[in-house]
């Protein structure tokens, strides 16, 4: 009898985290590689988060914090909701939690029974599907292809709803693609739901602040407010204030699942870090100054990247509307030589004769449930992206 438990062999682990290691060990080997493939933004946290981190240390918020988040932080999460998106919960309505992560995978522990479906648009958040498998649902991925630019049909949508079905994951804008909803996209997808009033949305506004050009983020409750009842929304201050290794995420939805998630967290981590808490409590509180310096950024990184990537030999990659990551196309290159010698049969292949060949490192598009594609993370310097693209640009140039 295996010692390990069984549900372990329906995982896998994240290639996100594999490549970037295969990366890292190449960089110590003394070979230049350009990372593109971590979902992190390279800017350092600003500098009044940190204080009000290093205030609450000094004044002794070192004891348990409340399993759901500390008063002060539910609040601010609570106004952050009404001044953005109009949304009204109450701080009872919400739950932080370490990283967005973890919200997300004790939503599906309080909620999944074996046999419960989850609705997964594909290209999908690596994840996704792994924490289902974990909490005992069964994923059903939908694809979103390229010529919808990845993003879901209410056609699909409706096709893939079943009795089973528990929720419906709704990503934008999202990672891996970039791709973001406008209100009336958002609008087609949540009319659909309205005639299944058994299934659940749970949406990972992650990148919110992160859209380009005049785009307007929208949230599902906002768009529809009869959905109010059975959304989960979910955000965090990982990707709008660079604090990935703060680990605080968060989410409002109705006080029956919140409560359910805080029975979870209870018995696993309990509260998040309290100092972490108090540095989220001033990044929603503070001056938001930030935002749109870091968004005009990658905005421009965005145009540079894309741009270089569609005058790539045989690569097509469609313009994104937020977040940093851009999903090219490499079906054009499948059965073409490598310099290697190595015939590249898939995206995998692309991506790794790519990092041997040129030191570029990218994430294959078939790890995110879609291909043959790849994922291109941005979040990186001007000077960097500029000699990544050209690095892919002859890499593409050379293959026979
Ligand atoms: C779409 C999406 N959701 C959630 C997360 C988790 O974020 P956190 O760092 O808050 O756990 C990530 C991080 O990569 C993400 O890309």
């Amino acid at each position: 009898m295996a010692f390990i438990a069984d549900a372990l062999s329906r995982i896998k682990p994240s290639a996100t985290i594999a490549i970037t290691q295969l990366a890292r060990d190449l960089k110590a080997k003394g070979q230049d590689v350009i990372s593109l493939s971590v979902g992190e933004p390279d800017f350092d946290t600003p500098q009044n988060i940190k204080e009000a981190a290093i205030a609450a240390i000094q004044r002794g918020e070192t004891k348990y914090p409340p399993v759901s988040g500390i008063p002060a932080l539910r609040e601010a999460i609570a106004a952050k909701f009404k001044r953005e998106t109009g949304l009204d919960y109450k701080p009872s309505q919400t739950i932080v939690g370490t990283g967005g992560k973890q919200v997300l995978f004790n939503a599906f522990m309080a909620t999944l029974n074996p046999g419960d479906e989850v609705i997964i648009p594909a290209p999908y958040w690596v994840s996704y599907p792994e924490m289902v498998l974990l909490c005992g649902g069964t994923p059903v991925l939908v694809t979103a292809g390229m010529e919808s630019n990845f993003k879901l049909q209410p056609e699909a949508l409706e096709k893939a709803i079943t009795p089973k079905t528990k929720w419906m994951i709704f990503n934008s804008p999202s990672n891996p693609t970039g791709a973001a909803y406008t209100r009336a996209e958002l609008k087609a997808l949540t009319d659909v739901l309205l005639r299944h009033p058994h299934v659940w949305v749970l949406t990972d506004d992650m990148y919110e602040h992160l859209v380009f050009g005049d785009f307007e983020f929208t949230t599902p409750a906002q768009v529809e407010p009869k959905l109010y009842d059975r959304t989960l929304t979910m955000n965090g201050v990982s990707k709008a204030y660079a604090m990935t290794g703060w680990r605080i995420g968060y989410a409002a939805g109705p006080e029956i699942l919140i409560k359910a998630m805080d029975l979870v967290q209870g018995q696993q981590t309990s509260g998040a870090s309290t100092i972490s808490q108090w540095a989220a409590v001033e990044a929603l509180n503070g001056p938001q100054d930030f935002i749109p310096m870091s968004k005009k950024a990658f905005e421009t990184r965005r145009d540079l990247i894309v741009s270089m990537l569609n005058q790539a030999k045989g690569l097509s990659c469609p313009k994104p509307e937020g977040a940093f990551y851009a999903y090219p196309s490499c079906a054009a290159l499948i059965g073409r030589k490598a310099p290697s010698g190595k015939v590249i049969a898939t995206d995998e292949d692309f991506v790794m004769e790519l990092l041997a060949a040129e030191g570029v490192a990218t994430v294959h598009g078939s790890s995110f449930g879609l291909g043959p594609n790849f994922r291109v993370s941005y979040a990186t310097s001007n000077e960097k992206l500029e000699e990544a693209g050209r690095r892919i640009q002859r890499f593409c140039a050379l293959l026979t």
